[in-house]
């Protein structure tokens, strides 16, 4: 998490890293985990001691982020060699009223934070800035800056889009001239294959270079004059996925001899329902999500394809396979997007945040249990291929029910697999659904069905397997413990409401958003991973005595929250990545910087 890539050379490092370590972890799996010295009850707390995967993963993670917490700048001279040492360039012209608003507004500035804004923007250094700016301005729905004032432009009123142009507005007064397309889809829009990327990568970084102070120029470019040109119109070719679907074209975007590219590993058969869990627990830590980048990256888990709504058939696909500068609140790590600050979190929806005011009441005050509420989307959910959509998986392994028939079956639902209860240390007999009954409450509100009718939440093809659950506020959601968090059509859009509340969040996704580097997973909120094995496995450590230590992340994501992914925290983000994308985009790119420091004014 920390270490988020800065390029996707390092991609191929990190996947021979993880092939090897694979292997090892393999071999070593489980080997504390001996089913003979399970306990047989943990209610009781038994059994439980320091050597528990979850102890040693906190533990890890909590001196991460005590090292991240070490290389915070208290003074612009610090920031800004941070800066030139991390990225290799002058700060952007800007710099230092930027640095200033962050500080005004108590923020903690930390250069990792914003790695993702350098993930996204070194390959557009490879495209001439003329390029970028025709490529901009052919996009109907964007948002632009003329002297100082944001400019909402779209073709018709478009959702979110007023969300997005009111974050820009904010910032009007401190940014350059420049055209920021926007995705204003669910779906993410961009994959550029990974050669192509990579040979942008390379090109960027040959190309980087530190000019002499006195040769650097503080002045962006104005784009008015520019706006009476007429240049031709860019077309993206937006496309619909091939035979195949959408996976055939998400995965030109990982690397080559990835599994997601080799086609070979792991063997998909998609004649049986989606059973493909091994991967996972090579790649865990002893069945648990030890690094959450690598663990939600569908280049190392082709499995998603039979295991995930966006590849199995989104609602809407139009992906472009060229690089061009699109924004948008999520993607996945094979696309290509440049992350905001996703909308939702901007604007003050109570549907998403629960309301800017209610975050839940005292730990020791809420029900035992976890909670989930929403509609089964992830995209068209037909028949028979709705078996391997994630929310309605999640939604069989967490009912008692059919974890009960699956049981009795194999350990097969029809759209799930139970892990082996040895391997988490699970009692067989009974303690799960015991544990569903006592310690759950879920239930979709919609089935989504194909052929889509919002007036009817009933589907003849789910109906057996899904009762419907009345629906429930976010803000009553934070009356419950645990709040695991699911991906829908995209990213979930919770995310940021739940780190925010008492309550603890379980997090689940194969999508990155703007956060990602300032979030330490076991320390500020528990991953999970998608196919939800490792779901049985938190709730019976938690459960087992370990309330306290559930209420202390929970306390600690939200004090956390409070200084990183406050609404001045995605105003701080938006203002530096414009900083940058103006540069880009600008003719002048090479010589634009920030050297006072240096110059001594
Ligand atoms: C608890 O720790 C002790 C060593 O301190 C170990 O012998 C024992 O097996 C552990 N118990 C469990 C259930 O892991
Ligand atoms: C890709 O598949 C080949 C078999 O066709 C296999 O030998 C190779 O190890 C695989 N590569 C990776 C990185 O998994
Ligand atoms: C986690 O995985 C990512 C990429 O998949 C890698 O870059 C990173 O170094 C890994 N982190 C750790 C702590 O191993
Ligand atoms: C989805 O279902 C259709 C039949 O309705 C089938 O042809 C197709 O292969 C399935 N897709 C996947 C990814 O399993
Ligand atoms: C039992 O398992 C089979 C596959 O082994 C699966 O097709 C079936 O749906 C399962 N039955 C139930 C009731 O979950
Ligand atoms: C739980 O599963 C059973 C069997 O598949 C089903 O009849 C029931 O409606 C499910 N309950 C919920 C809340 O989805």
């Amino acid at each position: 998490m920390l270490s988020t890539l800065t390029s996707r050379a390092g991609r191929v490092l990190a996947f021979s890293v993880f092939v090897i370590l694979g292997l090892i972890w393999y071999t070593s799996s489980f080997k504390y985990y001996d089913a003979a010295s399970a306990p047989t009850t943990f209610y009781a707390g038994n059994g439980y001691n320091k050597s528990h995967p979850i102890d040693a993963l906190m533990d890890t993670a909590e001196t991460d982020l005590d090292e991240l917490l070490t290389t915070e700048s208290q003074d612009l001279a610090t920031a800004a060699e941070r800066y030139r040492a991390r990225r290799g360039r002058h700060p952007p012209p800007g710099f230092a009223e930027w640095f200033e608003f962050a500080k005004d507004k108590d923020s903690l500035v930390i250069e990792d934070f914003f790695d993702q804004i350098y993930h996204d923007l070194t390959p557009y250094w490879a495209l001439e800035p003329k390029e970028l700016r025709r490529q901009a301005k052919s996009i109907p729905t964007r948002i632009s800056i003329r002297n100082k004032k944001a400019i909402l432009n779209t073709d018709e009123p478009r959702n979110w889009m007023d969300s997005w142009h009111d974050l820009v507005s904010k910032l009007e007064g401190r940014l350059p001239d420049l055209d920021m397309p926007i995705n204003v889809m669910d779906e993410t829009r961009l994959v550029v294959p990974w050669e192509t990327v990579n040979e942008y990568v390379l090109k960027e970084q040959a190309g980087r270079t530190m000019p002499n102070a006195n040769h650097v120029i503080s002045e962006y470019m104005s784009l008015t004059q520019l706006d009476q040109e007429i240049a031709e119109a860019y077309d993206p070719e937006f496309a619909i996925p091939p035979e195949g679907g959408y996976w055939q074209m998400a995965k030109l975007g990982c690397p080559p001899g990835s599994p997601a590219r080799n086609n070979t590993l792991p063997m998909i058969d998609f004649g049986t329902p989606p059973w493909e869990f091994d991967n996972f627990e090579r790649m865990s830590y002893h069945g648990y999500v030890g690094n959450f980048t690598l663990a939600k990256d569908p280049c190392v888990r082709p499995e998603m394809q039979v295991l995930h709504g966006t590849f199995l058939e989104p609602i809407s696909v139009s992906t472009s396979n060229k690089l061009l500068p699109l924004f948008g609140g999520s993607k996945l790590p094979m696309n290509n997007e440049i992350l905001l600050p996703p909308a939702m979190y901007w604007a003050q929806n109570e549907h998403y945040s629960g309301g800017e005011k209610e975050h839940g009441g005292e730990w020791e005050d809420k029900m035992n249990k976890a909670v989930w509420r929403g509609a089964a989307t992830g995209g068209r959910a037909r028949e028979p291929n709705w078996t391997g959509f994630q929310r309605h998986r999640f939604m069989s392994m967490v009912n008692a029910t059919s974890v009960q028939q699956a049981e009795q079956n194999n350990s097969h639902g029809i759209n799930f697999r139970l892990p082996n209860y040895a391997d988490y240390k699970l009692n067989g007999d009974g303690f799960v659904t015991q544990l569903l009954e006592q310690h759950t409450d879920t239930g979709f509100n919609h089935l989504v069905c194909t052929p889509y009718n919002e007036a009817d939440p009933t589907c003849p093809y789910l109906d057996p397997y899904f009762q419907l659950a009345e629906g429930m506020p976010m803000k009553k959601m934070y009356n419950y413990k645990y709040l695991p968090d699911l991906d829908g059509n995209s990213f979930s859009g919770r995310f940021r409401g739940f780190m925010l509340s008492t309550s603890l969040p379980i997090k689940a996704t194969i999508y990155n958003e703007w956060h990602d580097s300032r979030l330490v997973p076991w320390v500020h909120f528990v991953p999970m991973d998608t196919t939800y094995i490792d779901f049985y496995g938190i709730m019976a450590y938690f459960l087992g005595g370990r309330d306290s230590v559930a209420r202390k992340i929970a306390l600690a994501g939200k004090a956390w929250s409070e200084k990183v992914l406050r609404r001045e925290d995605m105003q701080i983000y938006t203002y530096r990545l414009l900083l940058e994308y103006a540069r880009i985009c600008d003719d002048r790119r090479e010589y634009l910087g920030y050297t006072n420091d240096i110059l001594g004014s």
